[in-house]
């Protein structure tokens, strides 16, 4: 099992390392590279996704990612930027369907922002679609207008667009989640005025057909928003395109009171994948010891299960997670009055210790 196991910015290093302790306490022998990628690589390399870092992310059954992004290279070129890292890996590994849980755990039900009989015992998995729509649709550019309201007048534009393949890929992710889970598969677009996502419900209600067993019911994106903070437990898998996708997993994360506490895993047709913690890179607590390393200690949780065929692994770091949040253990982001603040590498120790 080869694990290419990216840093990269801010917070991203601290909350790895408690990863990879985790992951070299369990009994299994894992063949782990460490590469640059983001901040990190564009400083020493001049690149955000340097060629060696991509190959070795290719050549892997599985990657560990922390997070990317740094104020200081805000200004340069798009080209250039961090977030450049991320967009290349999920677009040269193919990583098409991308899983965000939204998860409440029971001890953490008083930190969502929801009163918590909304949210108690929340669970909700975002089926987001990754390689598709206005995120990597051409062409794209800036030019000078030559109609619209304002003909020769400099503009912008991105182009929004699915195929019917890649539609049906994401939606057959979708059905066959729903059946491990709550038979429920609410798919989100905004066809009441995107042709592209009158496409969307079209051809997901075709791939329903195979699907009998699973209930499947159409939203407008905007009335999804609206849902997921109203009654989001009504919700078990939602699936949407990439630029949905991104918004309202966000929106979901934010109901569990604890984006420190969330995983995610972006797998491709081979189930090669891609995983990360839900946030980000945190440069204002970065070097600080006090991130919360449980998103990605349970990201690496998801990536035993989903690409490296190890179930029983995956359970034990979840049920050891649970353990030590039933505990009183907490890191500043999930701390309340009573518990026990723990800094980072603290509550990596403390998972060890309950696997
Ligand atoms: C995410 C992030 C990325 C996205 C950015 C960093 C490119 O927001 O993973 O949700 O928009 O997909
Ligand atoms: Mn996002």
């Amino acid at each position: 099992m080869k694990i290419a196991i990216l840093p990269g910015d801010g917070i991203g290093t601290e909350i790895i390392a408690e990863a990879v302790k985790v992951l070299k306490a369990l009994d299994l022998t894992f063949e782990m590279e460490t590469a640059p990628v983001g901040g990190a690589a564009y400083a020493a390399h001049g690149h955000p996704l340097p060629e060696a870092t991509l190959e070795l992310a290719k050549a892997a059954d599985a990657v560990l990612f922390g997070a990317v992004g740094d104020f200081q290279y805000d200004k340069l070129e798009r080209a250039l930027r961090p977030e450049q890292a991320i967009l290349g890996l999920r677009k040269e590994l193919g990583l098409f369907a991308n899983f965000r849980p939204a998860i409440c755990y029971e001890e953490l039900t008083h930190a969502s922002s929801l009163k918590p009989e909304l949210v108690a015992g929340l669970d909700i998995l975002i089926i987001r679609e990754l390689t598709g729509d206005i995120y990597f649709g051409q062409p794209r550019g800036r030019r000078t207008a030559v109609d619209g309201h304002f003909p020769g007048a400099e503009e912008a534009f991105d182009t929004m667009r699915y195929s019917r393949p890649e539609i049906e890929r994401i939606a057959h992710v979708a059905f066959q989640a729903a059946r491990k889970r709550g038979r429920k598969v609410l798919s989100v677009d905004k066809a009441n005025v995107l042709e592209t996502f009158q496409f969307w419900r079209d051809v997901v209600t075709e791939v329903h057909q195979a699907y009998p067993d699973v209930q499947l019911e159409h939203m407008y994106v905007d009335n999804a928003a609206m849902q997921l903070v109203k009654a989001p437990k009504n919700i078990d898998v939602l699936v949407t395109g990439n630029m949905f996708g991104d918004i309202l997993s966000d929106e979901a994360a934010m109901l569990t009171g604890s984006i420190g506490m969330l995983p995610s895993a972006s797998l491709n047709e081979k189930n090669q994948g891609l995983y990360e913690p839900s946030h980000g890179s945190a440069p204002d607590i970065a070097g600080k010891g006090i991130a919360n390393p449980l998103a990605t200690i349970l990201s690496a949780a998801m990536m035993l299960r989903y690409s490296l065929g190890q179930p029983e692994a995956a359970d034990r770091i979840e049920r050891a997670v649970k353990k030590v949040l039933a505990s009183g253990l907490r890191t500043v982001d999930i701390y309340s009055e009573g518990t026990k603040k723990v800094g980072t590498v603290e509550m990596g120790d403390a998972v060890v210790a309950a696997l």
